[in-house]
C-alpha cells in the first residue's frame, strides 16, 4: 500500500518542495555509489599493511565490489519490476548498511572481499534503479537535468570519501573509513521509505488511483497531473520486451550494442584507475608521504565535482558529440603527458606540479564529457519497447568493464611499465573519439520517440534523429 495513496491537492510551492525531496532522496543513491567507489583508494594502503597483502589480493578487494555491482544491476531489472522501483531502492539501502558494517568489522581479507561483494550488489541495484526511478517520477521538462544531477551526486560522494579518508587517516583506522558509510546509508533508507512508488510502475500494475495520487502531489496543476497520467498510460500500452526483442529485431540489437560499447569506452578512458589508485599514482609521481598523496587525491575529487557542472550547463547547448570530442582530446592529452612525465622520471617540484596538472586535466575532461554523457546517451538511445532491458544491459557492462580495468591496472603497471600504461589509456581515448564520430547520434533536442522510430526504421546510428 503506497504511503501516498490518498490524493491531496498540492500548491505550487508544496509540489516543488515535494519534487525536490523525491529527487534528493533518490539521488542519495548516487552519493553512496560515489562514497563506496572513493573510499577504497584511501583505505587500501592501510588494509594492505594490516593483512600483509600483495598486488593480486588488493586488486580483488577493489574489484569484488564491481562483481557484485554487475550482478546487482542485472538482478535489479527483475526486482524493480516485481517489487517496484521503491522497494528495490529500500533493499539496496539495507544492503548498503549491512555491507558497510561488515566491511568495517571484517576479521580477514576474505570477509572484506565478501562485504565488498555485498556492497557491490547494493551499488549495482542503485545504479540501475535510481536513474530509472528519477526518470519515471520526474516531470518531463526536468528529466535530462535529473540524470546529470545523479552523476553530480556520484562525484560529491567520491569527494566526501576522499575527505573522510584524510580525516580518518590521522587515526590510521581503515575500519572506521569503511564502516562509517553505514550512517549516510541509514539516512538513505529512511528517505526511500518515505518515497512514493513510481506512477509508471503503479499503472503497469493496474493501480491507477495510487498513480494519480502520486502525480497530484508532484504537479501543482491537477490538469497537468491528468495530462501526464494519460501520456504515461499511452506509453504503457506498448509492452516492455527484452530478450525476445533482442532475438527478433536487429535494430534493437544495434542500440543495445551501442549502449554496451559506450559504457566500455567510458571505463577504458581510465577514470577508475585514477579513482581507485590515485594515492598510488601520486606516489609514482614523487609524493612521498601518505598525507600528501591523500590531499592531492582530494583535489582530484574536487575537480571531478566542479567540471561536472560544466557538463550540466553545456550539454543541452553545445550538443553531445562536440562535448565528447573535446573531452576525449583533453583526457588523451592528460594521460599522455602523465605517461611522458613518468617516462622522464618525476623529480623536483616542477615535474611534480606538471604530473598533478596532467591528472587534473584528465579528470576535468572526463567529468565534463564521458562521465555524465555516457549515462545520458545510454538512457536516450533505447527504443521505448526495450528501454528497461537495454539500460540494464549497458549498466551491467559498465560494471564488468569497471572491474576489468580495476583488476588489471596494478598488473599492467608491473608488466608494460608505468609510462606505457598511461600512454595506452591516452590511445584508447583517441579511439573513443573516432568511435563517437562514426557511431554516436547527436541526440540534443531530439525527442526519445523520434530517436526510437528512426532506429526501428533501420537508419544509421549516427544519423538517428535526422529522419523526416
Ligand atoms: C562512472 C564511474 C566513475 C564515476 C567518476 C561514473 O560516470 O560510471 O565508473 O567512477 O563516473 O565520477
Amino acid at each position: 500500500m503506497s504511503t501516498f495513496a490518498d490524493s491531496r491537492i498540492s500548491t505550487p510551492s508544496k509540489s516543488r518542495r515535494y519534487g525536490l525531496f523525491v529527487c534528493l532522496m533518490a539521488a542519495l543513491a548516487g552519493l553512496l555509489f560515489g562514497l563506496d567507489i572513493g573510499v577504497i583508494s584511501g583505505a587500501l594502503p592501510f588494509i594492505a599493511k594490516h593483512f600483509v597483502l600483495g598486488d593480486r589480493a588488493q586488486e580483488w578487494i577493489v574489484s569484488s565490489m564491481m562483481v557484485g555491482a554487475a550482478i546487482g544491476a542485472l538482478g535489479a531489472g527483475w526486482l524493480s519490476w516485481r517489487l517496484g522501483r521503491r522497494y528495490a531502492l529500500v533493499l539496496a539501502a539495507i544492503l548498503f548498511i549491512a555491507g558497510s558494517l561488515w566491511s568495517g568489522f571484517a576479521p580477514s581479507p576474505e570477509h572484506l572481499i565478501g562485504a565488498r561483494l555485498l556492497l557491490g550488489l547494493a551499488v549495482g541495484m542503485a545504479s540501475f534503479t535510481a536513474p530509472l526511478y528519477l526518470s519515471e517520477v520526474a516531470p518531463r521538462h526536468v528529466r535530462g537535468a535529473m540524470i546529470s544531477t545523479y552523476q553530480l551526486m556520484i562525484t560529491v560522494g567520491i569527494l566526501a570519501a576522499f575527505l573522510s579518508n584524510i580525516g580518518l587517516s590521522y587515526v590510521a583506522d581503515w575500519r572506521w573509513m569503511l564502516g562509517v558509510i553505514a550512517i549516510p546509508a541509514a539516512f538513505f533508507l529512511a528517505g526511500v521509505l518515505a518515497l512514493p512508488d513510481s506512477p509508471r510502475w503503479l499503472l503497469q500494475r493496474n493501480r491507477a488511483d495510487e498513480a494519480r495520487a502520486v502525480l497530484q502531489r508532484l504537479y501543482a496543476n491537477p490538469d497537468d497531473a491528468q495530462a501526464e497520467l494519460e501520456q504515461v498510460n499511452d506509453d504503457n500500452t506498448r509492452p516492455q520486451r527484452g530478450w525476445s526483442l533482442l532475438r527478433k529485431n536487429s535494430n534493437f540489437r544495434r542500440s543495445v550494442l551501442l549502449g554496451v560499447v559506450l559504457q566500455i569506452f567510458q571505463q577504458l578512458t581510465g577514470i577508475n584507475v585514477v579513482m581507485y589508485y590515485a594515492p598510488r599514482i601520486f606516489e609514482l609521481a614523487g609524493f612521498a608521504t601518505h598525507e600528501q598523496q591523500l590531499w592531492a587525491t582530494v583535489i582530484v575529487g574536487l575537480v571531478n565535482v566542479l567540471a561536472t557542472f560544466g557538463a550540466i550547463a553545456f550539454v543541452d547547448r553545445w550538443g553531445r558529440k562536440p562535448i565528447l570530442y573535446a573531452g576525449c582530446a583533453v583526457m588523451a592529452a592528460g594521460m599522455c603527458s602523465l605517461g611522458f612525465l613518468l617516462h622522464a622520471g618525476v623529480a623536483g617540484l616542477t615535474s611534480q606540479i606538471l604530473a598533478v596538472a596532467s591528472l587534473l586535466f584528465f579528470i576535468a575532461g572526463f567529468a565534463m564529457s564521458a562521465g555524465p554523457l555516457v549515462w545520458i546517451l545510454c538512457s536516450e538511445i533505447q527504443p521505448q519497447q526495450g528501454r528497461d532491458f537495454g539500460i540494464a544491459v549497458s549498466t551491467l557492462v559498465n560494471w564488468v568493464a569497471n572491474m576489468a580495468v580495476a583488476a588489471t591496472f596494478l598488473s599492467l603497471l608491473s608488466t608494460v611499465g608505468e609510462a606505457n600504461t598511461f600512454v595506452l589509456y591516452a590511445i584508447l581515448n583517441v579511439v573513443f573519439a573516432i568511435f563517437v564520430f562514426f557511431f554516436v547520434p547527436e541526440t540534443r533536442g531530439v525527442s526519445l520517440e523520434k530517436l526510437g522510430s528512426d532506429l526501428m526504421a533501420g537508419m544509421r546510428l549516427r544519423d538517428l534523429g535526422k529522419g523526416k
